[in-house]
């Protein structure tokens, strides 16, 4: 190892703990799912996201019996903008999982690989005519979000010469967790979710069969989802009451915390994020409590709590450096363009393997030469080389599919199979790739 210069910390008793001194642990993680990441590093190159398999199907299953265990006719729709890489949605399709989406985009990467119209579920507040007429064509369920869709719908049946088209609403609420999502679909306390319903029949083609809402992301609270299913449970037995209709199905949506930790947040996730246990009972508890007549379907659309443990992005150190304020700073060749939850989440960073030295509290910077490319503001880390690889994680919901080509290309993913296999799931982008839809005006050529 090349010299390093000893450093003194200042004796700070804030950073020892009952479970004892910072500057001795290091958190280590040289493989994942057997694969050492050195040997990741050297077939794939760095920085490399890195998705696991078996993580992904345990934690589906996780979820799915906690909730099939308690109730008798679960369908969860895979949510396609928290993870929309290929492999990871046909992962979850073998698993039984279905499609949700929010987009024309979204809609046609579920189309490409092989999900009929009916097992598309069609959320989001911006769904042109165009789209809509497809989708209704091809039998997607679309979740209504603004009375502009409800006469939108009523167009294109009529121009599609349709008799009657079964839809659900979207709906919003407040169920005691702030910032409430309500801008999405109906209000619920203000009555405009009646209303909407009232508008459907009016209109004489739609006919309600669910209903749905997503209350937020991340929710560390399971008795918010108690509150949300009343919610919709009272709506769907006005609904059926009102209209004599059978209302198929609620759709709970995602929002299910994973092990991430929240920024300002000061319970580590152990303590804090609810078990699916204690989701799927607070879930399944209001639905019983609240049916009448026959038991809806129950749909979900999980997202991160499925994925995002999945996920790590592995990073090598290029150069350290000390910044004016004496610390130790890191550059490594993975900047935020990869890891847009970095604003929000402290991930956890695990050495490839035990490095020689004391901890300093350290900044781990990114390759992108902007000042906002911190992938880590203050954490312990000993002397590291050129070369050590961390492994960031859990990374994966969200960032994957909204990381940018920004200053650096992306980089390749990989899936690690049930095996132990490592497949590329993604090429690296190139200057190719990133020009290709450049166009030189013929003035300046
Ligand atoms: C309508 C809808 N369903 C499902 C999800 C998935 O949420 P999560 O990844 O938090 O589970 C989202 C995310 O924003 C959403 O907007």
């Amino acid at each position: 190892m090349e010299y390093q210069k000893p450093t003194i910390n200042k004796v700070d008793f804030r950073l020892a703990s009952k479970y004892g001194s910072p500057l001795k642990e290091q958190r280590i993680k040289g493989e994942i799912d057997g694969v050492p990441v050195k040997e990741l590093v050297e077939k794939f190159g760095s920085p490399l996201f890195v998705f696991s398999q078996r993580e992904l199907e345990e934690k589906y299953r996780e979820y799915k019996t906690a909730f099939s265990s308690r109730y008798p006719n679960v369908q969860f729709w895979w949510s396609y903008k928290t993870n929309y890489l290929d492999a990871i949605c046909k992962i979850f399709h073998k698993l039984g999982s279905k499609a949700e989406v929010v987009s024309e985009f979204e809609y046609q990467k579920a189309r490409r690989l092989g999900v009929e119209g009916r097992d598309i579920i069609f959320n989001g507040p911006y769904k042109p005519k165009h789209i809509l007429r497809q989708a209704l064509q091809e039998g997607a369920m679309i979740h209504i979000d603004h009375f502009y869709e409800i006469n939108d719908i009523e167009d294109v049946a009529r121009e599609l010469g349709l008799k009657e088209v079964g839809v659900a609403i979207r709906c919003n609420m407040n169920t005691g967790v702030y910032p409430q999502w309500s801008r999405f679909g109906f209000n619920i306390e203000n009555g405009e979710a009646y209303e909407a319903v009232k508008r459907l029949y009016k209109g004489g083609i739609l006919k309600l069969v669910g209903l749905h809402a997503h209350i937020g992301t991340f929710m560390l609270s399971s008795s918010a989802y108690r509150v949300e299913v009343e919610k919709l449970m009272r709506l769907k037995n006005w609904s059926e009451n009102q209209f004599g209709v059978e209302v198929e199905y609620i759709d709970i949506g995602g929002g299910f915390a994973s092990r991430n930790r929240l920024k300002g947040v000061y319970q580590p996730p152990e303590v804090i994020v609810p078990s699916p246990d204690e989701y799927a009972e607070a879930v399944t508890g209001a639905i019983y409590d609240n049916y009448q007549g026959k038991l809806p379907k129950l749909y979900l659309e999980t997202g991160r709590a499925l994925v995002d443990e999945a996920g790590y992005l592995l990073t090598s150190v290029f150069a350290t450096k000390r910044l004016p304020d004496g610390k130790k700073g890191y550059v490594v060749d993975a900047g935020v363009n990869l890891l847009y939850t970095a604003f929000w989440y402290n991930f956890e960073l695990f050495l490839d393997k035990r490095y020689e030295g004391l901890n300093e509290p350290s900044q781990v910077n990114g390759p992108l030469c902007m000042n906002i490319d911190v992938i880590a503001e203050n954490v312990m880390l000993p002397p590291l080389e050129r070369g050590t690889i961390m492994t960031i994680w859990p990374v994966g919901a969200y960032n994957y599919p909204q990381s940018m080509q920004f200053i650096q290309y992306r980089p390749r993913v990989v899936l690690i199979d049930t095996n132990g296999t490592p497949h590329l799931s993604r090429e690296a982008d190139d200057l190719n790739y990133v020009v290709e839809k450049e166009v030189v005006p013929d003035y300046l050529k």
